[in-house]
């Protein structure tokens, strides 16, 4: 087990570029199911949940190999339709899998991905999409169960835009004969690149970034090469680290209209921000201003994912900044181990309210979950002293060598097996 091991304290400077995102591969690794041909990926980070996907495209029969950031997936033979429950635990996202498996093989079968460190995660909405286009779903014992033998496009209205359930609708939809409206869609940018993705496969799809996404089913045969979008979270996290800290810190290769909301808050803290083409600089003098209240919401809005590292930022600002989460249900487990550090935060249900302006002392804390893990390093880099973070797998799910990103910009930040 390892412990991130920080002392805090120093501002952070320099560039760092920012990687591939970690929710764009995993869709478009599943959507390498689609076309039976070979898929050259770009731009994949190296990280714990992409392994996992790639564990899982190895189970099922795809030939894969890694070099450097570039990820092929020969998906010409598929041996299985199943994902093992190990996987399946390991990544709760490994319900992408369902519509891809369905598409090609007309039948998948995995378990329940249950609840999460962020709550229940239920995936009724990507159940419903499917049954809306002819698949028959058995849910029995922990397991799904799905068969289709006619798929048929459909109209396909999401009560809520969910992201994971917009990808496995739009996944399974070019299966199908005919069109499939997804309405109510998700808009995330990550929905976008799958969009991308398919096109190259040859799939007919359009309206991806919008609420309504127009799948005409058909041939996905073409061999596809394809380049993952910088990820906006890792972006979200390295700008807060930088406000939380002071300093002067330029993220390249990142997509700025993608963290606009993240960038606003961060100005009306007291930031400074330039964006220039893909990179964006930021300075910060200490100490932060406290913000408007943050209310997470899904694309274009404040996302969900960067709220505990927006949190941390609050903890150093002079005046009380207030949280709304409006996206999950538990998603301030952080909260307990930021006041291990000395800040000052009450949460009511969806609410918590940040005092700021109390200085944060290094302290012992686990991560909870990836993004609040992300938090308390925020956290620690800021406070006076030395922290120990444990539980860093959850961090390492969807940061690349978090310690050597942030020991470039300057921090003192070492990992330490114990
Ligand atoms: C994706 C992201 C995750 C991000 C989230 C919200 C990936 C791999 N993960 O997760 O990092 O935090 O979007 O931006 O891309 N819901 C239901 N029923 C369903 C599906 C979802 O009730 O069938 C609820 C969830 O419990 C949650 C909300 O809808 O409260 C949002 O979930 P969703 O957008 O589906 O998130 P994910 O796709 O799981």
């Amino acid at each position: 087990m390892s412990v991130l091991v920080v002392n805090g304290g120093r501002p952070l400077a320099g560039s760092v570029a920012v990687r591939g995102a970690k929710n764009s591969v995993l869709p478009i690794l599943a959507a390498t199911l689609l076309n039976a041909g070979r898929n050259v990926l770009h731009n994949c980070p190296d990280l714990r949940d992409v392994e996992s996907a790639i564990r899982i495209l190895r189970h099922l029969g795809c030939r894969v190999t890694r070099e450097g950031e570039t990820v092929t997936v020969d998906s010409s033979v598929i041996e299985r339709w199943d994902v093992p429950d190990a996987l399946m635990r390991e990544m709760r996202s490994s319900v992408i899998f369902l519509g891809p498996l369905i598409a090609r093989c007309g039948r998948a079968c995995m378990t329940t991905p249950g609840g999460c460190e962020l709550g229940p995660r239920p995936i009724d909405l990507h159940l419903d999409a499917l049954r809306r286009l002819g698949v028959s779903v058995e849910e029995a014992g922990g397991r799904i169960v799905c068969e289709a033998r006619h798929m048929e496009g459909r109209d396909i209205i999401l009560s809520f835009p969910s992201v994971g359930a917009t990808e496995n609708a739009m996944l399974a939809a070019t299966a199908c004969s005919g069109v499939t409206r997804i309405i109510n869609a998700a808009r995330e940018p990550e929905i976008c690149d799958l969009q991308e993705f398919l096109r190259k496969t040859g799939a007919s799809v359009s309206g991806a970034g919008g609420s309504e996404i127009v799948v005409v089913g058909g041939s996905t045969r073409h061999d596809t090469e394809h380049r993952i979008i910088p990820d906006r979270i890792e972006t979200a996290t390295y700008l807060c680290a930088a406000a939380a800290c002071g300093g002067d810190v330029t993220l390249c290769g990142c997509e700025p209209e993608h963290v606009g909301t993240v960038t606003s808050v961060l100005s009306e803290a007291g930031c400074e921000i330039d964006i220039a083409g893909r990179s964006i600089r930021l300075r910060a003098d200490r100490p932060l201003r406290a913000f408007a209240p943050v209310r997470t919401m899904p694309y274009p809005g404040f996302p969900t994912d960067a709220q505990a590292q927006m949190m941390a930022c609050a903890c150093t600002a002079q005046g009380t900044s207030i949280f709304l989460e409006n996206i999950f249900e538990n998603r301030y487990r952080h909260v307990g181990e930021l006041s291990r550090m000395g800040a000052r935060i009450r949460v009511s249900g969806r609410v918590a309210v940040v005092e700021g302006g109390v200085p944060l002392h290094g302290a012992s804390v686990r991560s909870t979950d990836l993004r609040g893990g992300a938090a308390l390093v925020i956290a620690a880099l800021a406070a006076e002293g030395e922290s120990r973070i444990g539980d860093v797998h959850h961090i390492d799910r969807g940061y690349q060598s978090i310690e050597c990103v942030l020991s470039r910009l300057g921090a003192d930040i070492r990992r330490e097996n114990e």
